[in-house]
């Protein structure tokens, strides 16, 4: 996966994905970062970038032609125009299933957007995709550009070291993942679940499974409704209705 970043900020781009895993994959090949710093391409030598807003109103904008400059340059002499993702709190919420879909192109290209906002008209010209990475907003999109990269990266083949892990965890079977246990055995007078230390692998299994369900079912009872359960589950979660009624 090659991704290209055009931001005003590329250091705090390179210094995030260049630790840990996706550092790590970067070393080895299989993924790459190229920043493209915004400012480079300013239409004066003061380096700005931004303007007041037609129309009035608080804050400036950013600019159409340094960004537009910026991305033909990053472009190239490529004749297919790559796939463009604008961070924004105005696009569509981020998603483990987005994540996926993501990791199969070969190249991605992300526009972060400071100020106020970024002329729409660039964004028309070179948009392909609008994420948000949620219902909060941040003061740019660099922090957005980097969860939706480490998101992605986390998903393209030979990233994890162990390709289960991807697998297994949170939201990849829908569910939120299961309570983790290592050494020391008891910590605080907290012993670890007897179940897990018993070795028996079927039991382990459905004891997880279950408190997948309950952990669903206490924070994220929605997303209890996309995913397919079978009669041990429809009965484990009758059991913690009927408990939550009692209570
Ligand atoms: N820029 C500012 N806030 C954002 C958000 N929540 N998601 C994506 N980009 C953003």
């Amino acid at each position: 996966m090659k991704f290209t970043v055009l931001t005003l900020f590329p250091e705090m781009i390179e210094q995030g994905f260049h630790t840990s895993i996706t550092g790590r994959a970067a070393e080895s090949g299989l993924l790459s970062l190229r920043c493209v710093n915004i400012r480079d391409y300013a239409l004066d030598r003061y380096g700005h970038v931004d303007d007041y807003p037609y129309g009035g109103g608080a804050g400036m904008v950013m600019q159409a032609p340094p960004i537009y400059r910026a991305y033909q340059d990053a472009v190239g002499e490529r004749t297919i125009r790559p796939r463009l993702i604008y961070l924004t709190p105005q696009g569509k919420v981020f998603t483990q299933a987005m994540a996926v879909e993501l990791a199969k192109e070969e190249e991605l290209f992300i526009l972060c957007g400071h100020y106020e906002g970024v002329d729409e008209r660039v964004l028309d010209e070179i948009a392909t995709d609008r994420i948000s990475i949620g219902d909060y907003v941040l003061t740019g999109g660099e922090l957005p550009a980097l969860v939706l990269m480490d998101a992605v990266s986390r998903m393209v083949p030979g990233v994890l070291s162990n390709e289960e892990s991807g697998e297994t965890e949170s939201f990849m079977n829908g569910l939120l993942e299961y309570p983790q246990y290592t050494r020391p055995e008891v910590f605080l007078d907290r012993p670890v679940p007897e179940i897990l230390r018993s070795g028996h692998h079927a039991k382990i299994d459905r004891w997880r499974r279950n408190e997948s369900l309950r952990r669903t079912y206490e924070v994220r009872p929605e997303l209890l409704e996309n995913i397919e359960l079978d009669k041990e589950d429809r009965l484990f979660l009758h059991s913690l209705k009927a408990e939550a009624k009692k209570e």
